[in-house]
């Protein structure tokens, strides 16, 4: 894939991914496994993870009972899932493999759910995320559900209050160009790793309407972490009390319309009709 031989290879090349959803993303990984755990039709059935990198999620689904399938466009994660995945020799992954969400390998109408949980933010152009989208929905059987994440388009501005780099005058030109645009463009990773990569962070709306003109409908928004990733300390989410009452708490209020923007990452369930 072209995309990957410049930035957003730069930045995976820095392993970002190995620790990401058990040190700052762990919120985001509790809700989103609870969110799969909600929208998903039971085990078993067939499930397509595109952008599935090292397999966070599709692990866990094959030892449910899923035949999970793996695909993501950067060999290396492909590599680290399928040694994952021998490494379950109970509960394999169904298949692995590198590939690019544009163009799947997939026949028509063969999944019960496909989870698109990175390619939407990696792709720039709205035509490309349509194509990935659309064969997303070819390769979803009648009824089957679609989980699509994206990036909010004011994650980088909480973000750089949170963190403290929003007073850098760089970070600032890349919060002006996303809020300009929705291009995040930190095309020099290696300089700046904690500012992600070059990518494009949706509204709330455009979600929407890219899911709906993919051919979807019965399509819900979500927020995955809500505003409650700004005021979480991770670190408390180990005690098991205090980590259910807040994904309760978010629960409550992942629909709110008025709160989704700002959520880092947002959610698209939606439905291919019978
Ligand atoms: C930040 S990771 C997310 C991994 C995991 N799905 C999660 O939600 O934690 C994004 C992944 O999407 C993959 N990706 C980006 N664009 C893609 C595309 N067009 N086709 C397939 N995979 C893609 C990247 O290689 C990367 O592994």
């Amino acid at each position: 894939m072209d995309d990957f031989e410049t930035a957003i290879a730069e930045y995976y090349r820095l392993g970002p991914e190995r620790d990401r959803l058990s040190t700052w993303g762990y919120l985001e990984a509790l809700r989103t496994a609870d969110l799969l755990g909600r929208h998903l039709p039971p085990a078993p059935g067939v499930v397509y993870d595109i952008g599935g990198a090292e397999g966070a999620y599709a692990l866990p689904l094959a030892r449910d009972g899923y035949a999970v399938h793996l695909v993501d466009a950067w060999e290396p994660h492909v590599a680290a899932a399928a040694e994952a995945s021998a490494a379950q020799p109970a509960a394999p992954l169904a298949s692995c493999a590198v590939g690019d969400a544009r163009d799947l390998s997939f026949e028509d109408s063969t999944a019960d759910a496909v989870l698109l949980l990175g390619p939407l933010y990696h792709l720039l152009e709205r035509a490309d995320r349509l194509r990935a989208l659309r064969e997303a929905h070819r390769v979803l059987k009648p009824g089957g559900v679609l989980l699509a994440a994206a990036v909010s388009r004011y994650a980088s501005t909480f973000d750089g209050v949170a963190v403290g780099d929003i007073g850098d005058e760089d970070f600032q030109e890349l919060v002006e160009g996303v809020l300009d645009d929705g291009l995040h463009r930190n095309t020099d990773p290696g300089e700046h790793p904690r500012w992600f990569t070059l990518t494009y962070f949706h509204r709330p709306s455009d979600l929407r309407d890219e899911v709906a003109d993919a051919g979807f409908r019965a399509i819900e928004l979500v927020a995955v972490e809500s505003a409650a990733a700004w005021a979480t300390d991770t670190r408390r989410l180990a005690d098991p009390g205090h980590r259910d009452a807040v994904l309760k708490a978010i629960r409550r209020v992942e629909s709110v319309p008025e709160l989704l923007g700002a959520s880092p990452h947002l959610m698209a369930v939606a439905r291919k009709s019978h």
